[in-house]
């Protein structure tokens, strides 16, 4: 066949020749995706025939079984052994006997009745459970174990380093209770800081997060099979972080090209490392350049079976998202042939499971699923579980990393770390930074002594709400970090700033915060304005009575997104961008005070992760007040003068992305 008949019959796609003399080997690679990235994990012929031998010797209910995802709500152990259910999750907000404070020791047991249950069915060969956990800022799900910055935060940092250890700490403490997969890192490139998951993103510089995804795979996978290693899930495959208007599971318009370039990048660098899960995404796939809606995710057989699979060579496993194929067309959360035959290979059904075995068993009898795909499913399935370690022992058996890795001072000071280098100086006029240790110090707002509004959502509950600071006991506020560092007698708090005369301190720090959120949830939905005022007008109503009275105010900015915040920034002396810390306030201080010598102890080296916008709309229409990259240390003074701010909310023109 020559060339031009190869052209003639791959069409549009690009034939990959290496030479003329290789013509018969081309590989036809649809334009803008790369060739097989290379997957680390090497052929191992022994591991493939032992997988085929157990699937050949499995039945079709087995089948499914191993390919069905409850919640840990809505199935017992028993209901595991008896239908052969493959894997479990805890969703946000979910604990072993829905008991928020259960300790380490009652997640191990959960972990092991689970396992044992699923060891004593009555298949040929038993084929263990796998728990996967959201495990996105440390095991945060779990009452007591230390959280790391979101990932926003540690875009900032720019420390692909960093990531590897936090991976690798996060790993222990995922471990330690018994579950052997992370649904982590996400790997979004967000386009339009009004997504409520833009804290889930490192950044809008897919380079970055190429590097970064690459990294958070090692930390987390480490040495697959050891029993401090824990699969991880490069998500949400693809597009997630460029919908248009950054509307939750909305439509990414696009071109393929692009999709390939920026969505892409996160999972190069996660495949590079060997990753073995990827979830897929809610959003859909509209290509701007050939103009084909490709719908939605869950149901894409070209990005998912192809070019994942096929074109990029991921040889693990593909979960679908929460009740994720419901929203396919034509389908339910219990029954989706489409999703399946696109290439998922595991359903995350968290309570309908039952339906669904029943009724992807017929869908297969009846031929609207072939057998060929299911077997290709429970193969990358068990292939993985092989790669895991998870056949050879519990995972709550020893050795594993025992409770103290939840919140030793070592994971503690990793994520002090994290903390210090995630905080971003937009603003430090008349070097106020780093505040002198003598004299007293007023600290305001609420987010100020609340360990839910410094950690955000996925914070032992999915929304991170209905918490409160003491369901943190091994964590700091910035109060209290404070009240540490300065002695409680020199450090005053103030939930508003009323009724207090401000003149009697050396300087008030203000922490201005949104509240906790997590995916649609945090949606500022469009043409809603993006100035933090326009939403917590209270903050700004607390910074009008304690600035401007002669004394020095530094306000601390908790949030998950860039807002627009001139109104803020013109009362403030200083400005610290410090997205969502987590557990470890005393990072936040190391920066705002100075040393015992009166000299800064650690100095500012964050920069912005993503554009910061100047006014009510998208950076891209209203302009934006510092540009990503930005961000000051000590030493480089700043005098912003007065920013502009706008007098009455601008209704937003539609944005482009
Ligand atoms: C959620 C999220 C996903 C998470 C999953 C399980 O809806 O989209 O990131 O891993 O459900 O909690």
């Amino acid at each position: 066949m020559t060339v031009v008949s190869k052209v003639r019959k791959h069409g549009p796609k690009v034939l990959l020749c290496l030479s003329a003399t290789l013509l018969a080997s081309c590989e036809t690679v649809s334009a803008p995706w790369p060739s097989r990235v290379a997957s680390a994990s090497p052929a191992d012929a022994a591991l493939e025939a032992r997988v085929r031998s157990i699937v050949a010797g499995m039945t079709l209910e087995q089948k499914i079984g191993q390919m069905t995802q409850p919640d840990i709500r809505s199935v017992t152990p028993d209901d595991v052994r008896r239908f052969y259910i493959g894997s479990i999750l805890n969703g946000g907000g979910a604990w072993p006997a829905m008991n928020m404070h259960s300790s380490v020791g009652d997640w191990l047991k959960l972990s092991d009745a689970f396992y044992r249950a699923s060891m004593s069915t009555d298949m040929p060969v038993q084929i263990p459970v796998v728990w996967g956990t959201d495990a996105v800022h440390g095991h945060n799900n779990v009452y007591g174990a230390t959280l790391f910055p979101h990932n926003i935060g540690l875009g900032a940092a720019h420390d692909p380093q960093l990531m590897e250890r936090i991976g690798r700490a996060t790993a222990e403490q995922v471990r330690a209770t018994g579950i052997t997969w992370a649904f982590a890192p996400t790997l979004a490139v967000v386009q339009n800081p009004r997504w409520g998951r833009t804290y889930e993103s490192y950044s809008s510089d897919p380079e970055l997060i190429r590097g970064y995804g690459e990294a958070m795979v090692r930390g987390l996978q480490g040495q697959l099979g050891s029993s401090t290693s824990v699969l991880a899930t490069a998500k949400h495959w693809l597009g997630d972080g460029g919908t248009w208007h950054g509307v939750d599971r909305g439509e990414t318009r696009t071109s393929e090209a692009n999709l390939a370039r920026t969505h892409g990048a996160g999972y190069y660098g996660a495949l590079r490392a060997n990753v073995q899960t990827v979830m897929v995404s809610y959003s859909s796939f509209t290509d701007t350049a050939s103009g084909q809606a490709w719908g939605k995710m869950h149901g894409n057989a070209h990005l998912v079976g192809g070019v994942l699979k096929q074109q990029l060579g991921f040889d693990g496993l593909v979960v679908s998202d929460w009740n994720g194929v419901e929203e396919v067309p034509g389908c339910t959360k219990s029954h989706c042939p489409q999703a399946i035959n696109a290439g998922i290979d595991m359903i995350m059904v968290p309570d309908d499971w039952k339906q669904f075995i029943a009724t992807t068993v017929d869908d297969v009898r009846s031929g609207r699923i072939p057998m060929s795909r299911i077997d290709d499913a429970v193969t990358r399935i068990i292939r993985v579980k092989l790669r895991s370690g998870l056949f050879d022992a519990s995972p709550a058996a020893d050795p594993h990393p025992d409770a103290s890795v939840m919140h030793s001072q070592a994971v503690r000071d990793l994520s002090r770390e994290a903390v210090r280098k995630s905080l971003v100086l937009l603003k430090n006029d008349n070097g106020v930074l780093p505040l002198r240790r003598t004299g007293k110090v007023l600290v305001v707002g609420q987010a100020a002594d609340s360990l839910p509004m410094q950690s955000g959502g996925w914070s032992l509950t999915w929304q991170g709400d209905n918490t409160r600071t003491s369901d943190y006991p091994n964590a700091d506020t910035l109060l209290a970090a404070m009240r540490k560092k300065l002695g409680s007698g020199d450090v005053d708090y103030s939930a508003d700033g009323s009724n207090v005369d401000v003149r009697r301190y050396n300087a008030v720090v203000f922490v201005a915060a949104e509240k906790p959120y997590a995916e649609g949830a945090g949606d500022i939905k469009f043409p809603a304005s993006m100035r933090h005022s326009a939403r917590y007008p209270n903050d700004l109503a607390a910074l009008d009575r304690v600035s401007g009275k002669g004394v020095p105010v530094v306000t601390v900015l908790y949030s998950g997104r860039p807002v627009a915040a001139n109104d803020l920034i013109n009362r403030s002396d200083a400005f610290v961008a410090a997205w969502l810390p987590g557990t470890e306030g005393l990072g936040i201080t190391d920066l705002l005070l100075a040393g015992q010598s009166g000299n800064a102890a650690y100095d500012f080296t964050g920069k912005l992760p993503f554009d910061w916008p100047a006014g009510d709309c998208m950076p891209q229409h209203g302009g934006f007040q510092f540009a990503r990259g930005y961000g000051l240390s000590l030493s480089s003074s700043s005098n912003l003068g007065k920013l502009p701010e706008a007098a009455v909310t601008m209704v937003c023109p539609a944005e482009s992305r």
